[in-house]
């Protein structure tokens, strides 16, 4: 495993790769981030011949790069940049036998001049998280797609926790066609639920006792559209008002369409519940997809 720090070296490193497959992150790296890097390698190594039954065909060639770099042009004035933990020496520990490259750039080398064109991302930006984080996916659309530029990859790999994020990036890869394959994995949790978070260290005990509540109160509002349920604006105001009760500072609840986030009809089979809520100052998301 190679570590780079600048522009230069990772192009070279990478000249020649036939399959680069890409996680990008921010560090501070727990067993979800881990994941990705497992499924990098595996959707890398996948090429037509495999979907058409030999397992061996292009196996090995795959590149697997993992980026960290706390990006400062998606955090808001208020938000924990500063404070966002980094850990790269434990990072490359975790990473040791996953990845290929780790690629950790100083903030000057992915912006040589300030940043002043920006990837304007679509309207669903501003609702959910967005319109608590003004600007936040525009700051990662836009360092999303200079990696992107960067790493030249056939593959990259997001996770589900950020699910509005990987919406995102699915319709940016589409609309600006770029030949990248978008994967979505899955969640991890805690043995108790809760989705694994950089932030989550930021919790007191009491804290990470009552985070639970936040995946068991998408659980419930799971069931209840299993059941029937199809009020979602007064499911979406119960459950916020059950967190509210607890202590929680509810930003939203919301149950959405998966494929654009859009606020569904009645009748559509698949949705996902997304929720954002801060418990003390640590702001936690999650969401649940549900399909009837
Ligand atoms: P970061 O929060 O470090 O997350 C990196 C990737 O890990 C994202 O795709 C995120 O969805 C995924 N991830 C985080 N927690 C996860 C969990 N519990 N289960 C599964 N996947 C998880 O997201 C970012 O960084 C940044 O916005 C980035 C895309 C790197 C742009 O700066």
């Amino acid at each position: 495993m190679q570590l780079l720090h600048s522009v230069s070296e990772l192009r070279a490193r990478l000249a020649g790769e036939q399959s680069v497959a890409f996680v990008p992150t921010m560090g501070n790296l727990h067993e979800g981030h881990i994941e990705l890097v497992r499924i990098a390698r595996e959707r890398g190594s996948c090429t037509k011949g495999t979907q058409s039954g030999n397992p061996q065909a292009g196996r090995g060639v795959v590149c697997v790069v993992v980026s960290i770099f706390v990006n400062p042009i998606q955090f808001g004035p208020n938000e924990d940049f500063d404070k966002y933990p980094r850990t790269l020496e434990a990072d490359c520990a975790k990473l040791q036998g996953l990845a290929d490259v780790v690629f950790a750039p100083a903030v000057e080398e992915m912006y040589p001049e300030k940043q002043s064109i920006f990837v304007e991302p679509p309207p669903i930006s501003r609702e959910l998280c967005g319109e608590f984080r003004p600007g936040h996916f525009q700051g990662v659309a836009t360092v999303v797609l200079k990696l992107f530029n960067l790493v030249q990859p056939r593959v990259a790999v997001f996770g589900k926790k950020d699910y509005q994020q990987l919406s995102i990036i699915r319709q940016m890869v589409i609309q600006f066609n770029l030949p990248i394959e978008i994967v979505g994995a899955e969640t991890a949790r805690a043995a108790d639920g809760l989705a694994l978070s950089s932030r989550n260290q930021y919790l007191s005990d009491a804290e990470r006792t009552e985070s639970v509540m936040l995946s068991q109160t998408l659980r419930g509002m799971g069931a209840a559209l299993q059941g029937g349920a199809a009020e979602y604006a007064a499911l979406e105001r119960g459950a916020g008002a059950a967190l509210a009760r607890r202590g929680w500072q509810v930003e939203y609840v919301s149950v959405r369409r998966q494929a654009d986030l859009g606020v569904p009809e009645k009748g559509e089979r698949k949705l996902v519940i997304l929720a954002a809520a801060r418990l003390g100052k640590t702001r936690l998301i999650d969401n649940l997809e549900v399909c009837l």
